[in-house]
């Protein structure tokens, strides 16, 4: 039975894990590390990182190890809280983006060195007895245990417990209990703040140079008063002003001592007290970041010191517990349970705790592809929001979607200046990669070539307003978004004689990076058909319904009603690549006649490093995808296609995708799903569900895969129970995996919470919120009545289909 292959150190025996050994041992709720080695750190830094949408920290120690570049980064970084730097382009062309947009990795606000006499802890002297570190996911807290002895054979047991506060934007903490076990002596606990801080992916990233160059975070005024530390630093370019701030507290009955010292880069504070064998002392400590992007600068330091002093009254216990009743609100929405299978049970949680963390929630600011746990890609914000990430928190928690949304909104005269820039006479264009809004992607025919980001930004809208009946939120911001938006479209492409008068969009560059700045690629056609219906049919709408604010905005946009019509023309105009003799749709105008690759001339080693092996030219010459294109349009747009045809474009197309990008899989999964391929959803699935708790990639240490994460809930909600939303209802077509007992989860869609079951032998809906709703199970319609179950009888004996094009898969078929 594939179940049994759980063991309690993580060794994998079998089934979802074969692709690497699981790296912590399975448990539902916990990811544990019983080790500490060296050689694991730089991954577990991003696994163990905590995040509140605004704060980022990895999983670094409080003891301020100094590992190179190699086995580990320092890392704290605020979402939205970016350096820039002109970009050294060898050759520049107009509308090239001339600054830079990089996330800092700011003051280092968690250090507390432990000093027993002359000896300090560290892991790397000494011996360790026991060490456990655990992030708990069910309260969003991170705990190490350690029993140390010194070099001079000192035993302490220390337990760190750690907090980025999910109720308070600004504050982290940090409690410390250390207990001497074999003696009585001085305890040294000197607690600090480091400004000396400089980004990395300069020295770790080979094909990166953009900045930012030495320090740029340039620390102003440097404060150790009593139990009070601050740094102030700034920006060097963009002129941000950054305060981090810790409050420190001693919590025993004896007597210490405390001293400060103020250092070049750092602010500190020593409490010397007298240890006594078996007998606790606790420290805490507060710590706060605040910036000029939040505050008049001159006002940071006190809003620090407010939170730091109401945080420590508070105490850490009690915003431990805020922090749980936090985290068991949102489980207690977006939970999913996978009965039988703890390896997926732990990779859906995590993923699903990582993606409630990384988002940004104040509407200034969106989610990196990389959350905030690491310098990868540079902290920027791609589709991968969009497409991914709020896909599945419409579903699950409608505010956090809807606070990325306010982000693209909040940016929208950026996207009005950028598509100004590109010689568009009105409209906006979203940057491809952006912190601030503004086009931050150096390579244009991968970056802002991918002009899909607007249809994409445009989808997420009406996601969220179709999924939450949020009337409001389109009258006041979507619409505006989808009808500048549109705009764009109407003068990237044009009715084309040639081609009957159809509409081509040219010159674009789709998702599938393999290939770039195509005439008509598919799914940016297909996409933007659906951006000009929006905004068509939304101003058809508030002309009948909201008159007062349609008149509002169109004048306020100028909009006119040839363009209007126009919007409409070109949706109904649209032109697609179509084959006849394939009988299949193109990816776009010539991927179908382009040069097959063979095998010998990729070697295996270089084949998922193409850009560092090959030039780009190299690579858009021949056909096959790094992701999923036409296919990820058909699994967005299902309704638009038979299933026939559907099958058609999955046989031809799949067997070119390469996944050299974790966006990928997910999307494979469902569409596997939806045709029948189940053991192969199966497998794509399983590469998804534990790609950052396995690092499969190897790449975690740069950052979580936020996209991918998000991928694990589509390919279980929208691939094996089948959902998608058609006619503004929800409708099911479920399957179980053959290696789970059960998995349920929830739904929220137009305000009914709706809860699904899924076992071997049976279905059962419930609508838990709300009076009644009908939902569809396959062709029928379903009543459901509150706290209700309707069980729906099961056959899921036999539906596996013969998926003709995995016969003898072999992903380098495509080059043969
Ligand atoms: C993918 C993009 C994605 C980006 C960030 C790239 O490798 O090709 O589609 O947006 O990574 O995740």
């Amino acid at each position: 039975m594939i179940n049994s292959r759980m063991s309690e150190k993580g060794d994998n025996i079998l089934g979802i894990s074969e692709k690497s050994k699981a790296i912590y041992p399975y448990n539902e709720w916990e990811i544990i590390e019983d080790r500490f080695d060296v050689n694991n750190n730089y991954r577990n830094e991003t696994v163990f990182a905590l995040s509140n949408g605004y704060i980022g920290t990895r999983g670094t120690f409080e003891e301020n190890y100094k590992f190179d570049k190699e086995t580990g980064l320092e890392g704290t970084f605020l979402n939205g809280f970016y350096e820039s730097e002109k970009i050294r382009y060898g050759e520049f062309n107009y509308g090239f983006p001339d600054v830079s947009q990089t996330m800092l990795n700011v003051q280092n606000g968690k250090i507390i060195k432990i000093k027993l006499d002359d000896e300090e802890f560290n892991m790397n002297e000494g011996s360790i007895l026991e060490y456990k570190r655990v992030l708990k996911l069910k309260e969003g807290i991170l705990i190490r245990n350690i029993t140390w002895v010194s070099p001079k054979g000192k035993k302490i047991r220390i337990t760190f417990k750690r907090l980025v506060s999910l109720t308070n934007k600004h504050l982290m903490a940090i409690k410390c209990e250390i207990t001497p076990l074999n003696f009585d002596g001085e305890i040294n606990i000197i607690s600090e703040i480091d400004g000396d801080v400089i980004n990395h992916t300069a020295d770790t990233n080979p094909l990166i140079d953009y900045g930012p160059y030495s320090r740029v975070l340039q620390p102003e005024e440097i404060k150790a008063d009593n139990t009070l530390l601050s740094i102030i630093s700034k920006t060097k370019n963009t002129k941000f002003v950054l305060c981090c701030a810790s409050e420190n507290k001693l919590i025993s009955n004896n007597d210490y001592k405390i001293s400060n010292v103020e250092e070049e880069y750092k602010s500190s504070v020593r409490y010397q007290i007298q240890g006594i064998q078996n007998q606790t002392v606790t420290f805490e400590k507060y710590i706060s970041y605040v910036s000029s992007m939040d505050y008049d600068p001159n006002e940071i330091k006190g809003i620090t010191n407010k939170i730091l002093i109401q945080a420590s009254t508070e105490g850490f216990n009690n915003i431990a517990m805020d922090q749980k009743s936090y985290v068991y609100d949102f489980f207690d929405s977006a939970d999913v349970k996978i009965q039988g299978d703890a390896a997926l049970q732990q990779g859906i949680r995590f993923n699903l705790f990582h993606l409630m963390q990384a988002c940004g929630r104040d509407g200034k600011t969106g989610m990196g592809a990389k959350g905030i746990t690491g310098e990868g890609y540079e902290g920027h914000n791609f589709w991968d929001t969009e497409m991914y990430i709020i896909q599945v928190l419409v579903y699950i928690s409608k505010d956090l979607a809807k606070h990325l949304l306010d982000f693209r909104y909040s940016t929208l005269d950026a996207a009005r200046d950028r598509a100004i820039e590109l010689g568009h006479p009105n409209g906006a264009l979203y940057p491809w990669r952006t912190i601030n809004g503004k086009e931050a992607s150096a390579y244009y025919p991968l970056g802002t070539a991918q002009y899909h980001i607007n249809a994409d930004i445009s989808y997420a809208f009406h996601k969220y307003v179709e999924v939450t009946d949020d009337v409001e939120y389109l009258v006041e911001k979507a619409a505006e978004v989808y009808i500048e938006t549109a705009r764009v479209w109407l003068d990237v492409g044009d009715f084309i004689k040639e081609r009957d008068n159809k509409f081509c969009i040219h010159c674009v560059t789709g998702p599938d990076e393999y290939t770039a700045l195509v005439d008509n690629n598919c799914y940016t056609n297909l996409m933007a058909r659906e951006n000009l219906l929006y905004a068509y049919d939304t101003v058809c709408w508030m002309k009948k319904n909201r008159l007062k604010e349609y008149k509002e905005l169109a004048n306020r946009l100028e909009l006119k009603e040839t363009e209007l019509e126009l919007f409409k023309k070109a949706a109904d105009n649209m032109y697609f690549p179509y084959d006849e003799k394939l009988e299949i749709y193109g990816q776009d105008d010539t991927f179908l006649y382009r040069k097959p690759w063979h095998p010998e001339r990729l070697p295996e080693e270089k084949r998922s490093l193409l850009y560092k092996y090959y030039h780009p030219l190299f690579v858009f010459r021949h056909k096959m995808c790094k992701q999923v294109d036409l296919l990820m349009a058909m699994y967005l747009l299902r309704d638009k296609f038979s299933k026939e045809e559907i099958e058609k474009h999955y046989q031809y197309y799949e067997p070119l995708t390469l996944n050299h990008s974790s966006l990928s899989t997910c999307i494979l999964g469902i569409l596997s799903c939806d045709l029948g391929y189940y053991d192969k959803a199966y497998e794509y699935f399983t590469s998804t569900s534990r790609l950052d708790l396995d690092d499969y990639n190897q790449s975690v240490h740069t950052g979580i895969h936020a996209a991918n994460m998000a991928g694990t809930w589509m390919n279980i909600v929208f691939g094996f129970a089948g959902m998608k939303t058609y006619d503004d209802k929800l409708t099911f077509n479920p399957y179980i995996p053959k290696a789970w007992g059960s998995y349920s989860f929830n739904v929220t869609y137009k305000n009914k919470i709706i809860n699904v079951t899924i076992n071997h032998e049976q279905i059962i809906y419930k609508l838990t919120q709300g009076d009644e709703c009908v939902i569809k199970h396959k062709d029928k319609e379903l009543v459901l009545i509150k706290d209700k179950d309707v069980v729906v009888t099961a056959k899921f004996e036999n539906v596996e289909k013969e998926d003709d094009s995995s016969k003898d898969k072999d992903k380098h078929k495509v080059f043969g």
